[in-house]
């Protein structure tokens, strides 16, 4: 199937389009048996990225979703039956900035007048540890966002993304090199810990599309996106089996870790941020409900990503 321009199928406009979860929901949405039009958002329509959509069948808009951009924000969405949204913290790294946009991404679906809105929300880590690591500041802005959300009177729907497996192409995820030929990567964090891993890019989207395929539109309800949950020991010895490389997840105390996040040049409020993230993971772990039962098709594995991916850089 591709995305049709019949004006009797349902029309679902994707913030961050040109994005890996944004553009994974749209390749979703195109490989659907079901008919879609698309209207996907980016600033910048004449990008390659842009230009792709558009040969997809895509109606590409251009509309930048910030505070002082309302007027064109709240028409963005007009004529849309579902909305995807998602904010990219990564571009700014300002919690407020996060909060802000994310509730006129919702105010702005609402204006449009669609009958359902799919949110990529993140959990309070804050909740999840009572307190103790209030600071994970990228999941406490989507977090908010949830909970304007679910009070919008528009049904509602989170689907959360777990750990891109994309994350280990860079820092700090990525491998560093060592004497003897092997590759560490170091967390502080248990090697037996375990996270939820997605290839974002192939799979968000399938997330999605089951939520927008379900009888009804599961108002109120939360997903997360994700293959599998693995623990950090299986996952460097598939991508060792995978790459023919020895590979090794080493625990290491979050001062050190802090410290190399220091060295990469990145500010206070985003070392503490991160280094918050992986001590909850450590601690508390990172629960996950079971994958959602009829997706169209099985999410690609670690392995296959491994496989799939090109490491020449990263293990070189
Ligand atoms: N890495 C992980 O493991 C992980 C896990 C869970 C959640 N996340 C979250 O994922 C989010 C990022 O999503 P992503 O990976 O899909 O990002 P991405 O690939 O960097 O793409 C960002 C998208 O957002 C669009 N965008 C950004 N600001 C915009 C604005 N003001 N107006 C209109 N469009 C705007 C960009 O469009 P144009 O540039 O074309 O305008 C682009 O399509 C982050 O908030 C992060 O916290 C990441």
């Amino acid at each position: 199937m591709t995305i049709t321009q019949d004006n009797s199928a349902p029309l679902v406009a994707v913030v961050g389009a040109t994005g890996i979860q944004g553009g994974s929901v749209v390749r979703a949405l195109a490989e659907s048996e079901k008919p879609y039009r698309v209207r996907g958002f980016t600033r910048d329509p004449a990008k390659l990225a842009a230009l792709e959509l558009a040969k997809l069948g895509v109606a590409v808009v251009g509309v930048s979703f910030v505070v002082d951009n309302k007027n064109e924000a709240y028409k963005a969405f007009a004529g849309a039956d579902f909305a995807f949204l998602v904010t990219n913290f990564w571009e700014h790294v300002d919690f407020d900035r996060e909060l802000a946009e994310g509730k006129l991404l919702i105010d702005a679906a609402k204006a449009g007048g669609v009958s359902g809105i799919v949110w990529s929300g993140l959990p309070s880590l804050s909740k999840i540890s009572g307190g103790k690591f209030p600071h994970a500041w990228h999941y406490e802005s989507k977090a908010l966002v949830t909970e304007y959300g679910r009070q919008s009177g528009v049904p509602f729907v989170d689907v959360q993304t777990g750990m891109y497996e994309t994350n280990f192409l860079n820092s700090p995820f990525a491998p560093s090199k060592q004497a003897d030929g092997s590759f560490v990567v170091a967390f502080p964090v248990k090697p037996t810990t375990v996270l939820p891993v997605l290839d974002a890019v192939r799979d968000y989207g399938l997330f999605v599309r089951h939520v927008l395929e379900l009888p009804v539109f599961p108002n109120g309800a939360e997903f997360v996106a994700y293959e599998k949950n693995m623990t950090l020991t299986d996952l460097a010895e598939q991508w060792s089996q995978g790459t023919g490389k020895n590979i090794v997840l080493a625990q290491i105390p979050v001062e050190q870790f802090k410290q190399g996040l220091e060295g990469a040049g990145l500010p206070p409020h985003i070392v503490l941020d991160l280094s918050e993230v992986f001590l909850v993971w450590d601690e508390f772990g990172w629960k996950v409900p079971p994958i959602p039962q009829g997706l169209a098709r099985r999410p690609h594995t670690w392995a296959d990503f491994v496989k799939d991916t090109d490491w020449s850089k990263v293990l070189a």
